[in-house]
């Protein structure tokens, strides 16, 4: 049976999503939840593409030590020394250069020579193996590219001391057996190949991503780079869940696996729907909601007699739960800790009591408190914004089918104590929102807004996913109430706290830059 490294690319390709921006506690939250998975190797992050990637990369890389943890980097020295640095003090240094290799990045984009790429792609190995024990090397649009091309410049580039060569698809265009010959083909015709792991890397738009992962492994990778959710560039990356759970249910055909905790899985795919406001479809494979429900009475009736009639992997196998009913409002604290101790919180005393009090609030209102509902509480008050500019105390709406909905809302201002305000709307979310866009000075543009629940049901907690404009700068919040109008207040204020706070950090480099 061959082992499959796992390289989880969520925090870099998949933060590259249209809409997501994870803010520095929420990049890390996610980096320890990707280490109890136990991917091989996260790529946290692109440290020279900005200050706060390089501050999010740093801090992953000296609190992971489960993983190997790496950064991208162009094929130029400022890169390379950049990434050095955010690296230096992981547990095996590791970098991730890349430089595109087809005639029409070349031509176009770079406006190289083959040669020139050449040189340039083995001078960048160099530089970067003069500090990095572990250097990957990325052909990208490799699927574009070609093939006695690509197997000249990764002898080259192997010889100069690349330890993986990533083939990426890196526009969705190849299928599986395009991408299975150009692996075979690289394994016969680069000489040196026995030196350095093949890996892959595709994109999702024509929705063949995963079948080209699973090809290329058939046809040599030894390294599969996916995305929790799939998530990532346009239509995403490789789904890692259905990579994972494909290689272990059909270990039969594939002869390989993962050494992933499959577990945690769902724990995964949860946290990093929350965090990014990237609902995961029903009908997603592995971790969609419908993922193991039966609907037609044909195929319930089956399951009922022997499950394998139409189960062909059990919900555990990914840390399904059954959902059940996990505490109640006669729950003691020890009860609590215990339970949120096994769903994998590790936080402070200071988190427990306000998610313990979060529980003991939404136990009077909710018949049955699930995991799902102690997982949301738990989120919301790990990953937080670190200043909360605006608290809300309290929200009342006026609401009537013949009236015009007005909303009363008083915020906590800890710089000016409490402010109240009042607006009217044409519903009762838009007279919340222009309260609030009031009292904080707006303007604010409203690009999105989601709502869904957690587990269904009428007393369901509810979950909003707000998107805006303020000051210039996109911003995302989430917020989880009971009450839908509250969740979605809490939405917009987090969202507005995100804006300050990075506003207030990017200020803060500036100064720092300039002193
Ligand atoms: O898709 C791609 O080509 C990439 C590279 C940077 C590896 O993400
Ligand atoms: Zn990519």
């Amino acid at each position: 049976m061959r082992k499959i490294n796992v390289f989880d690319t969520t925090l870099r390709d998949g933060e590259q999503s249209a809409g997501v921006n994870l803010n520095f506690e929420e990049k890390l939250e996610i980096a320890k939840q990707l280490e109890r998975l136990g991917v091989d190797v996260m790529e946290a992050g692109f440290p020279a593409s900005s200050q706060g990637d390089f501050r999010s990369v740093q801090a992953i890389a000296n609190t992971v030590k489960g993983s190997s943890v790496t950064g991208l980097a162009r094929s130029v020295t400022k890169d390379i020394d950049v990434a050095w640095e955010a690296l230096k003090k992981s547990a095996e240094p590791r970098i991730h250069v890349f430089l595109a290799t087809s005639p029409i990045h070349m031509t176009y984009k770079l406006r190289m020579t083959p040669d020139e790429v050449v040189r340039t792609a083995v001078e960048s190995v160099k530089y970067a193996k003069a500090k990095f024990p572990q250097v990957q090397w990325s052909a990208e649009d490799a699927s574009r590219s070609e093939l006695p091309f690509l197997a000249t410049i990764i002898e080259a580039v192997i010889d100069a001391g690349a330890t993986v060569i990533n083939l990426p698809d890196t526009v969705g265009y190849t299928t599986p057996q395009e991408i299975g010959n150009m692996f075979r083909y690289l394994t016969e015709n680069v000489p040196n190949i026995d030196r350095a792991i093949l890996s892959t890397h595709n994109h999702d738009d024509l929705g063949m991503a995963v079948a080209n992962s699973l090809a290329a492994i058939q046809n040599g990778a030894g390294q599969v780079e996916c995305t929790m959710n799939g998530i990532g560039e346009r239509a995403g990356n490789a789904s890692l869940e259905e990579i994972a759970v494909a290689l272990n249910i059909r270990k039969d055909h594939y002869q390989a696996d993962t050494g992933l905790t499959l577990k945690e899985i769902k724990r995964s795919s949860s946290l990093v729907s929350k965090l990014t406001g990237m609902i995961v479809p029903s009908n997603k494979a592995v971790v969609g909601a419908n993922a193991f429900a039966h609907e037609s009475g044909i195929h319930q009736d089956g399951v009922l007699k022997n499950k394998e009639t139409y189960e062909i992997f059990t919900p555990e196998l990914v840390g399904v739960s059954s959902n059940r009913m996990v505490l109640g409002k006669h729950s003691g604290r020890h009860a609590f800790k215990e339970k949120i101790v096994e769903l994998g919180f590790n936080g402070t005393e200071d988190q427990i009591q306000t998610i313990f009090k979060a529980f003991k609030d939404l136990a009077d209102k909710k018949k049955d408190v699930t995991e799902d509902d102690l997982f949301a509480l738990m989120t919301e008050a790990t990953v937080g914004e670190a200043v909360a500019h605006y608290e809300l105390e309290a929200l009342q709406v006026n609401y009537g089918t013949n009236n015009i909905p007005t909303a009363t809302i008083t915020l906590n201002v800890p710089s000016e104590g409490t402010i109240q305000e009042a607006a009217t709307g044409s519903g009762s979310v838009e007279a919340i929102y222009n309260t609030l866009e009031r009292m904080i000075d707006g303007p604010v543009i409203l690009e999105d807004y989601r709502i869904q629940s957690i587990n269904g049901g009428r007393d369901a907690l509810a979950e909003v996913f707000v998107k805006i404009q303020y000051d210039g700068v996109e911003s995302t919040g989430r917020g989880t109430a009971h009450d839908v109008l509250e969740a979605s207040a809490k939405a917009y204020i987090h969202a507005i706290n995100r804006t300050i706070n990075r506003r207030a950090y990017n200020a803060e480099r500036m100064k720092q830059l300039n002193a």
